[in-house]
């Protein structure tokens, strides 16, 4: 049977339209779900919305309607961006659903049975922005590290001794050194955790839209232990819940990879954790933290109205142009610039010259001079042929290992490599000059390049499905014959099969002058 591979996103907070941060995230998820995939795996692909808290029921008190069609609203803008993105995820979570809140409090049920969750009073200061609470010493200037504002909060609570947890968590640190990535900000969570843990508020008492906390309607359950939860949530759990599945649970948990933005790091890889291990409840095997992305070297933010539309760079650039974009411009864990030079150098370098061009000078010359037949491979390739397929050839073991470190830039910049050779091949056995002299030359060494190009086409998919498609269509490669285990020897284009005219996959992107 095959490996299952469970993968999150964050769920997004519904106070806000979706913007290229909420992009980024689920897309690099959506090309790991991809890639696993046509690896062999047996994937389950997370997205979702996360739905309570003060936040949301303040920006649903603004809009002047129910928080409840305020969610309803907002989160669809979220289903609907996973359609214009081509994310392909299995599933979509609202924390608004039963089989959430089921998952919510038996979660608290079990900390709370264990002698984990006391009744107490929180003193201290809140931002609402960040659903996070702060003690004086961390304010900055008056406000929250994050710039938000806080206000003062003084409301009965239930706390998790989460102060207990330090030494397991550093024990669990030290014995799964691949727990989170980037490594810095591994060592940024340990040294959190070292610092000492202070017990944590998981109620609150003055706002009503949230999960009720089991056997006291008083108080909602903290928004973050209620939005942690829908990993689980969605794994079928509670096993003997509403929507519990057994099986299901089972072969997903625990997930093998939370992807998280670097802001809400501490929640996964602190919080998430101890209220796991108290519940009796396994980890998740890794987390991974990337980056933020600023717009032209500014912070996005809501004052500077500057966010990122990512259906609009969708639209004006491409959606697969996009996608390539913001997974090879940035080492993925660091912060990147949206910029539209960055974006047009890519788009008219990376893709219309070196992938696109060749492609289609290839294919035209196979339509032209071959008939548009796929001519064979040599029976004896030549060193300079051998060097080609060899490089291509190694392509899988290599980028599956990056990409198993969430390594995408590193990924796309191998494969170019080979884009590179490949273009470099073509000038220098110089096709179209074999055409008169040495014809049967000249179908081995197209041979050679359309072999090179399926096996890029192929890899190429997780990030550019339509495109990649549009190119093995081309070539000819059947559906299924698509996938990670047809790469290398084991599925060399055959020859033989014709081929239609071929039509440029990737064009030049010309600025409008205006
Ligand atoms: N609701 C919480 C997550 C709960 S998960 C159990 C939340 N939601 S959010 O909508 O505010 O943010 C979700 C993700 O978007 C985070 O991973 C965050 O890092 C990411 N981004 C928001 N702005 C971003 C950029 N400007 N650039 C890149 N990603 C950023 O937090």
């Amino acid at each position: 049977m095959a490996q299952s591979y469970y993968v999150t996103t964050p769920i997004y907070y519904v106070n806000d339209k979706p913007h290229i941060g909420h992009a980024y995230t689920t897309l690099a998820c959506d090309v790991l779900a991809r890639f696993k995939r046509l690896d062999g795996y047996d994937v389950t692909f997370l997205t979702g919305t996360d739905e309570h808290g003060q936040k949301v029921e303040k920006a649903a008190e603004t809009a002047g309607i129910s928080p409840q069609a305020f969610t309803d609203a907002v989160s669809q803008n979220f289903r609907d961006l996973t359609h214009r993105m081509n994310f392909s995820n299995d599933d979509f979570i609202r924390t608004t659903e039963a089989r959430h809140k089921a998952a919510c409090q038996e979660i608290w049920r079990r900390l709370q049975a264990k002698g984990h969750i006391t009744l107490g009073k929180y003193e201290g200061w809140y931002s609402v922005r960040d659903e996070t609470f702060f003690t004086e010493t961390e304010l900055v200037d008056g406000k929250a590290p994050t710039g938000a504002p806080v206000e003062w909060v003084e409301e009965p609570s239930y706390f998790f001794n989460l102060s207990q947890w330090q030494d397991k968590l550093l024990a669990y640190y030290e014995s799964n050194p691949d727990f989170v990535g980037p490594e810095s900000r591994f060592n940024e969570v340990k040294s959190f955790v070292k610092s000492g843990l202070r017990d944590l508020s998981v109620s609150r008492a003055s706002f009503k839209w949230g999960v009720p906390v089991p056997g006291d309607d008083d108080h909602v359950m903290y928004v973050w232990l209620d939005a942690l939860t829908n990993y689980v949530t969605a794994s079928g759990w509670p096993v003997d819940g509403p929507d519990g599945d057994a099986a299901k649970h089972e072969k997903l948990w625990p997930a093998d990879l939370h992807m998280v933005g670097k802001d809400i790091l501490r929640f996964h890889a602190v919080y998430w954790p101890a209220f796991l291990m108290a519940a009796g409840l396994p980890l998740p095997k890794r987390v991974f933290a990337h980056g933020w992305w600023t717009n032209e070297g500014q912070k996005i933010s809501k004052s500077l109205g500057n966010a990122i539309d990512p259906n609009q760079l969708a639209d004006q650039y491409g959606l697969d142009q996009t996608r390539y974009f913001l997974l090879r411009e940035v080492p993925f864990g660091n912060d990147g610039d949206f910029s539209v030079k960055a974006m047009v150098q890519r788009m008219n370098g990376d893709l219309a010259n070196d992938l696109g061009n060749l492609s289609q000078r290839v294919l035209s010359m196979i339509f032209k001079n071959c008939a548009g037949v796929m001519p064979a491979l040599p029976a004896t390739p030549s060193a300079q042929d051998k060097a080609l397929l060899d490089a291509a050839d190694a392509l899988l073991e290599k980028v599956r290992q990056l990409i198993d470190r969430q390594a995408f830039h590193e990924a796309l910049r191998d494969i170019w490599q080979v884009i590179a050779d490949a273009n470099r091949y073509v000038d220098a056995v110089a096709p179209w000059a074999l055409r008169k002299t040495d014809p049967d030359r000249m179908n081995e060494v197209l041979a050679v390049l359309a072999e090179t190009i399926r096996q890029v086409a192929i890899l190429v998919q997780p990030v550019m499905p339509d495109a990649a498609c549009r190119m093995l269509d081309q070539i000819g490669v059947p559906q299924d014959q698509r996938h990670f285990a047809c790469l290398g020897e084991s599925g060399r284009l055959a020859g033989g099969q014709v081929i239609g005219k071929p039509e440029p996959v990737f064009p030049r992107y010309v600025e409008d002058s205006e």
